[in-house]
């Protein structure tokens, strides 16, 4: 099996294959949103030169203090009315006294030493069917009461972000874009259910974007595979493939197999399968790695409340990121405020070593398991942790499913008695995926290797 490649699902891409896709004669320009747990993006292609560019986005960085960043952190955080002089976070898009709360990179940076005011994750709680998501539940678990926000709010305040910093951003390069000449197209992930896609697209619609087109993200991700490879993407599949499309966010894991085929001497790509909702993403990374920080912690004789414990799921996906981005690192700080403790008295320390955070993340996560070890349970929410899990029994499901379609059958000749589909490729998507033992770990769990003897694992790698 090879690896394709890698990409970030790419705005880029959706507003370029919005303009293949969806062109329309009104259409001047399009928009490509990408919505995520915890960054969004947007990009956009202009019709007249088709040129395609991912958008930076205005933000607050600080007091007083709005730039530019390639991303919006998906984070919302809610100021406590004494604790910034008023109108401290203008935004050259609202006049006078603007939101009272922060979205983006300030928010999130900010939030972590205050964490029962900084809301993330509003996606994951937008489509999880045992909330209401229009209900004020957010920050979850905080004390706060009346300024509390609904998972769709939030949703509604990032678009309507993203929407306004393009329109400025217009402004000050004097161009004067019209809305209603835009296609936009705005990704959810593929196993979205019908509640969770409508909730979006309202909320787009609530932020003054108008109808959004809705795409899947491992759509748009191979469409950004597609669009990085140019014309040679052609030369790097072949007819027989079969392409897993392995999308692990913030919030979700999202698989998605898609067959090479040739029609008459041209390759085609078809969907074949597509996985179930699964909540699963870096944020469980972060929380596992919490609760190891937390037993560590408590080995030593210290104790951390649960308010603490909020702002130590932030401090470990902090460190997880430094890292997994820095091999030279062997361990990363963690630095715990107190509640109401100026910054730094009373501050819980301590460290985030590579070989916890190994333990957790790619012998927890991503633990070497066979085709055979499927899923603890079938529940939607809280689903197993283990990946490799749920990618076994994704390959089985789409196994069964193609022997029930007769026309996906002929695509997919596959190795006979084999009850899963075995990808060829693998193509990874997702910030989890930007860490490249994370990915040898993901590529590992995609091509199982059976049990040799009864009951004993096989060794690999
Ligand atoms: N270098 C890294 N190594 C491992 N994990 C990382 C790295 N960088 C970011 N992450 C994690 O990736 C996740 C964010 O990924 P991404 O930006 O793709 O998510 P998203 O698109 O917002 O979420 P989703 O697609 O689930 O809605 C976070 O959990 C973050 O901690
Ligand atoms: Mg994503």
């Amino acid at each position: 099996m090879s690896t394709v490649g890698d990409c970030t699902a790419s705005s880029e891409c959706l507003a370029h294959n919005a303009t293949e896709d969806f062109q329309l004669m009104s259409t001047r320009f399009s928009l490509g949103i990408d919505l995520g747990t915890t960054n969004s993006a947007i990009a956009l292609t202009d019709l007249q030169t088709d040129q395609t560019e991912v958008l930076e986005v205005t933000q607050i960085l600080g007091p007083n203090q709005i730039g530019e960043k390639p991303t919006l952190p998906s984070a919302l955080y809610i100021p406590h009315r004494d604790e910034f002089p008023e109108n401290s976070f203008p935004l050259p898009w609202e006049s006078g006294v603007g939101d009272a709360t922060i979205t983006g990179h300030f928010a999130r940076e900010h939030g972590v030493l205050i964490p029962d005011r900084l809301i993330t994750s509003a996606k994951s709680w937008l489509s999880n069917p045992h909330i209401d998501p229009r209900h004020r539940s957010l920050p979850w678990r905080s004390d706060i009461q009346d300024e509390k926000l609904s998972p769709f709010e939030c949703s509604r305040r990032y678009l309507a972000h993203l929407k306004n910093g393009f329109l400025y951003a217009g402004r000050v390069q004097g161009r004067n874009w019209d809305l209603s000449e835009a296609q936009i197209v705005l990704t959810v992930p593929a196993s979205f259910d019908e509640v969770a896609r409508s909730l979006t697209a309202e909320a787009a619609e609530a932020a003054g974007l108008g109808k959004v087109t809705l795409l899947e993200e491992p759509q748009a991700a191979f469409y950004a595979w597609i669009a990085q490879a140019g014309r040679e993407w052609r030369s790097l599949v072949s007819p027989g493939d079969i392409i897993l499309v392995c999308d692990v966010g913030g919030g979700t894991a999202d698989f998605s197999l898609i067959a090479v085929t040739d029609n008459d001497g041209t390759l085609e790509l078809e969907r074949i399968s597509v996985g179930e909702h699964i909540l699963l993403g870096g944020d469980n990374m972060d929380l596992a790695l919490a609760y190891t920080l937390q037993a560590k912690l408590e080995a030593e004789g210290r104790s951390i409340d649960s308010w603490q414990f909020l702002a130590l799921v932030h401090a470990a996906s902090k460190a997880k990121i430094a890292l997994f981005d820095d091999d030279a690192l062997t361990e990363a700080p963690i630095a715990v405020p107190s509640r109401g403790s100026s910054l730094f008295v009373g501050t819980v320390s301590t460290k985030l070593d590579r070989a916890s955070l190994e333990e957790v993340v790619l012998g927890g996560f991503f633990a070497k398991t066979t085709i055979s070890d499927l899923p603890q349970e079938a529940r939607r929410v809280a689903a197993d942790p283990v990946i490799s899990k749920q990618l076994a029994r994704f390959l089985a499901r789409s196994r069964a499913n193609v022997r029930a379609n007769p026309s996906l059958a002929t695509l997919v000749e596959g190795p006979s008695g084999k009850e899963f589909l075995m990808p060829t490729a693998v193509l990874f998507n997702g910030g989890v995926f930007k860490s490249a033992p994370v990915r040898k770990a993901g590529a590992r769990a995609a091509r199982f290797v059976e049990p040799r003897t009864g009951g004993s694992r096989a060794a690999r790698d």
